[in-house]
């Protein structure tokens, strides 16, 4: 047995797990939520199940990881046993599920890259570039090909382990995601107009807050923080005994939450400036953005930087789901690496190929009414995830509340504890709860 894999640095791993966070959720999907559910005040929902719910499962998760030093199913037998593995092996399903359809979306990012390169996507015309979009994701050949490619480059990066892959990836790509996303926010907000879509993403209009979404706010905080599929787990048991985790959960949900933030501002700014319609839904991305690029001077450098960075993005939380997977296989069955690292990509890549067929050939083959990427997107991200959020939920706050309290005590935590027992043994399970009566 080699000895277990460590983060390098604390930056290292404040890098690399809000890494897994700030994916699609922050760059594609928030914006588009929160221009549908009425800027401000989803932005202020938002926030406000992050500092509580969000953050005390990414501490609660973290912390099971980082008792056991073992991924989920492992660390749950080790620190409780009886059934408990059972929500490990529930998480390794729900990120292979998640996995395979993440990396469809990944691979429309490097399509679109390509696309902004050749200047193919450079029109203002929506109905072309609608009819591009779809065109696109609707061909076999292609789609599967962006799919296996961002595959592969999450497959290279898992090989290289825990440090020499993951952080040192996480320690670029984090800090450029950032950079890039400055640079079109300065862009977008010297347009005319673009204040208006600022103050629509700042200012709350009361009237807005209805239950759907603030549902919708609670599962897109939870899904962008990557809680509720063992990640969290495995990324606290690489944590070295020096780190304290209260403080590296709180720079990750901050990061997290920056960067949909952020997202808001690049995205929503732009859509306003251009007079489009702010809840134009998923196609924001990847029709109305091009659109917006193709109208402003030098717009295709911007269009190349947009789509560079939600690779970034997008290739950060991948690797986050890929890891793990091949973790499980590690601490479970000793497979060495490298060779589970393969295992997995191979049968990641066999359910990859429905996913990006969906939109295509696959596009009338239903299962209880959903093409195979929409059924495969409900079952992890609607059922399996708040479940797993669920089940950490409560093994943390009633299974193994004594050891999670001394450990906090010993990492100087003690005052967060009444609240944070609070929202990990009641609020969360009853929100998740109704989250999920909500979605099935
Ligand atoms: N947090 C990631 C995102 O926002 C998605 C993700 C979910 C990644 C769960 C890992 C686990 O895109």
């Amino acid at each position: 047995m080699t000895s277990r894999a460590n983060w390098g640095s604390k930056l290292g791993f404040i890098l690399a797990t809000s890494g897994s966070a700030v994916g699609l959720g922050a760059i594609w999907k928030f914006p588009y939520v929160a221009g549908k559910n009425g800027g401000g005040v989803f932005l202020l929902v938002y926030l406000a199940c992050v500092l509580t719910i969000g953050i005390s499962m990414v501490l609660a998760e973290m912390s099971i990881g980082h008792m056991a030093k073992k991924s989920a199913t492992t660390a749950y037998r080790n620190l409780k046993g009886g059934l408990w593995p059972w929500a490990g092996r529930l998480s390794v399903l729900c990120i292979f599920i998640l996995l395979s359809f993440y990396c469809v979306v990944g691979g429309w990012s490097f399509a679109y890259l390509w696309l902004s390169l050749t200047g193919e996507v450079m029109t203002q015309d929506t109905k072309a570039l609608s009819d591009l979009f779809n065109g696109f994701i609707a061909s076999p050949s292609q789609s599967i090909f962006y799919t296996g490619l961002f595959l592969l480059a999450t497959v290279g990066i898992v090989m290289g382990g825990v440090q020499k892959g993951i952080e040192r990836t996480s320690k670029v790509l984090m800090p450029a995601l950032f950079i890039l996303m400055l640079i079109i926010i300065a862009r977008v907000l010297t347009l005319p107009h673009a204040m208006d879509g600022v103050m629509y993403f700042i200012t709350p209009d009361f009237s807005k807050i209805n239950a759907a979404m603030m549902i919708e706010a609670v599962g897109l905080a939870m899904f962008s923080l990557s809680v509720g599929c063992g990640i969290l787990i495995a990324y606290g048991s690489y944590v070295d005994e020096k780190t304290k985790l209260p403080g590296a959960t709180l720079w990750i949900s901050l990061l997290a939450t920056l960067a949909c933030v952020m997202a808001g501002l690049m995205v929503l700014p732009a859509v306003f400036a251009f007079g489009i319609d702010p809840s134009a839904g998923p196609g924001l991305t990847f029709i109305t953005m091009p659109a917006i690029f193709s109208q402003m001077p030098f717009g295709q450098f911007f269009a190349v930087m947009f789509f560079l960075l939600l690779i970034f993005a997008a290739i950060t939380s991948s690797v986050s789901l890929l890891e793990p997977i091949v973790a499980f296989l590690i601490d479970e069955f000793n497979i060495q690496r490298q060779k589970a690292t393969l295992m997995t990509c191979v049968a990641v890549f066999a359910l990859s190929i429905p996913a990006a067929l969906s939109f295509g050939v696959l596009a009338d083959f239903h299962i209880f009414g959903k093409n195979p990427f929409d059924l495969m997107d409900y079952a992890a991200s609607n059922v399996m995830m708040p479940a797993g959020g669920l089940l950490a939920a409560l093994f943390a706050g009633w299974a193994i509340w004594p050891r999670v309290q001394a450990s906090l005590v010993a990492q100087d935590a003690a005052r967060i504890l009444p609240a944070f027992r609070f929202i990990c043994a009641v609020v969360a399970p009853i929100v998740i709860c109704v989250i999920w009566a909500h979605n099935l």
